[in-house]
């Protein structure tokens, strides 16, 4: 059994059941990486103030770096017994150099503070991934909307056909939410980078300890000053899950799309084969069960954002257990969020919009009507109130005889009773689907050059994201850098036996 470095107060053992159900080294695994290195960050800071000698320091830097390799290896495991990656790290330095010398990387900090600071290096770095991933689909879609301005597909009012859109404005649509979503991310990745090591257990420390140091070595962009805020606040957390809960109900409108479109009914998008599942009994089907899966995880993320907004709510200052719950539940958002992100990216390329019977439709379902309420509104001064209720009555007139916009003898008969003269061939290019869609102009609408415009501008935020992206992650990168090498310059070879 391995000895408790909290042991002192103790005459006995602890419950084994207890162990079980407070120990997070399951969980921890995630933090192994950003501990070691939080430790080695730490430890140059108390060397510099003088507060542990250089060789002591040397010593602890050595055993560091060792675990740190082993570490990269894959083979450091963490051990149960001894609850939490903080301890069994701090464990393993004084089993390797001995307590006279590891007993000292513990000086000026708590796991109160430490926890929260490997939280916040690991999520930093996952915040970045999916940002980079997101960026990625954003890209993919722009590219899309590039290559089909001209290209009809439907656009839906309560899910009745209401006016042709252009494939390009669809696409074009997801990115432009999506970026907003990206700025999200982004300020959740600002929140989160923030040093809250020096906070010790809760009041600071009495050793004179430099907080800008370890924020350098750590990447951090500065110091969440107040020790008891940072010890206590889990609202980085909460922003990155709720950021996240927004995404997701994205993604799910996207999935919700995608079912609806490949319906034998709609028939307006057919995914690829690698992308569906069939059924066990009937030989017809093909599923479209990675968007259901998409809808069908979103409650997962609300889920977690419940989880953690209900496990911070009336816990006191300073840090409680409750707090410990935070990162089950928010390493399975990590994950659903990246998997859900790149496999919506690969099924948006991977489907086919079938924009030639998304033009028959809109021929049939009398999607254009708007326009030639318009065309009466600008060529024959009407006010557009009777044009509306003019070819609202065509409208009635035409479906109740299984008729469409194309009849133009029907519909050039209908309007001369009405004292209006328009030509067959003025009529069909008034309502043709994509001259309609070509037709729209006003600023954010659907016709091609606006839509060129828009795409052009998306894809100019999207390159400003990618700058502050690859800023920021050659910070971080150059962080872990500095550290190790101070640690490599100071090292000490280990006596066995410490
Ligand atoms: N394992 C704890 C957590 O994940 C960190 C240790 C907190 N400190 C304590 N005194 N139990 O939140």
């Amino acid at each position: 059994m391995a000895e408790k470095l909290w042991g002192g107060r103790f005459s006995k053992e602890i419950d084994r059941s207890v162990l079980k159900y407070t120990l997070t080294t399951d969980i921890d695994s995630r933090l192994i990486r950003y501990d070691i290195w939080g430790s080695m960050a730490h430890l140059a800071m108390l060397n510099n103030g003088e507060i542990v000698s250089k060789e002591a320091a040397g010593k602890i830097f050595s055993a560091l770096l060792k675990l740190y390799e082993s570490n990269e290896r894959g083979t450091l495991t963490l051990d149960p017994e001894l609850e939490d990656v903080h301890l069994n790290i701090e464990s393993l330095v004084i089993r390797e150099i001995g307590s006279e010398y590891g007993g000292r990387l513990h000086t000026a900090r708590s796991r109160n503070d430490q926890v929260v600071t490997d939280t916040r290096m690991y999520l930093r770095v996952e915040l970045l991934d999916i940002q980079k991933n997101l960026y990625s689909f954003v890209n993919t879609l722009l590219k899309l909307s590039d290559e089909c301005t001209h290209k009809i597909a439907i656009g839906y009012t309560h899910l009745q056909p209401a006016q042709p859109i252009s494939l390009a404005f669809w696409y074009s649509c997801y990115a432009s939410m999506f970026l907003r979503d990206l700025a999200r991310l982004e300020s959740a990745f600002n929140v989160t980078n923030l040093n809250v090591l020096g906070a010790c257990a809760l009041a600071g420390t009495s050793f004179p300890i430099d907080r800008e140091i370890t924020s350098k070595l750590l990447g951090f962009d500065r110091e969440l000053m107040h020790s008891l805020d940072a010890t206590s606040s889990r609202d980085f957390v909460l922003q990155t899950a709720s950021t996240f809960a927004i995404l997701m109900s994205n993604f799910s409108r996207l999935a919700e799309e995608i079912v609806i479109w490949n319906s034998h009914e709609f028939g307006l998008l057919a995914i690829d084969d690698t992308f569906a599942t069939g059924s066990s009994i009937m030989p017809q089907k093909k599923n479209p069960v990675v968007a259901e899966l998409v809808k069908g995880r979103v409650g997962r993320i609300y889920g977690v954002l419940m989880q953690l907004l209900t496990m911070v709510k009336g816990v006191t200052l300073g840090y409680n257990c409750d707090l410990q719950e935070d990162k089950p539940m928010l390493w399975d958002a990590i994950d659903i969020i990246k998997n859900t992100t790149s496999i919506l990216h690969q099924h948006i390329e991977n489907s086919d919009y079938k924009s030639d019977r998304a033009e028959e439709l809109c021929w049939k379902n009398f999607s254009t009507v708007t326009e030639l309420a318009n065309y009466l509104v600008r060529e024959k001064n009407l006010p557009f109130r009777e044009a509306h209720h003019l070819t609202g009555l065509l409208t009635q007139k035409l479906s109740t005889e299984a008729m469409d916009m194309r009849n133009t003898a029907f519909v050039r008969e209908f309007l001369a009773q009405q004292s209006i003269a328009l030509s067959e061939k003025e009529i069909h290019d008034c309502v043709s689907p994509i001259k309609v869609m070509e037709r729209q102009c006003s600023a954010g609408s659907t016709g091609p050059d606006r839509v060129k415009e828009m795409v052009k501008k998306l894809q100019q935020e999207l390159e400003s994201f990618q700058s502050r992206l690859e800023h920021k992650s050659q910070v971080l990168q150059d962080a872990e850098n500095a550290t190790l090498k101070i640690a490599k310059d100071m090292q000490l070879k280990t006596i066995t036996g410490g």
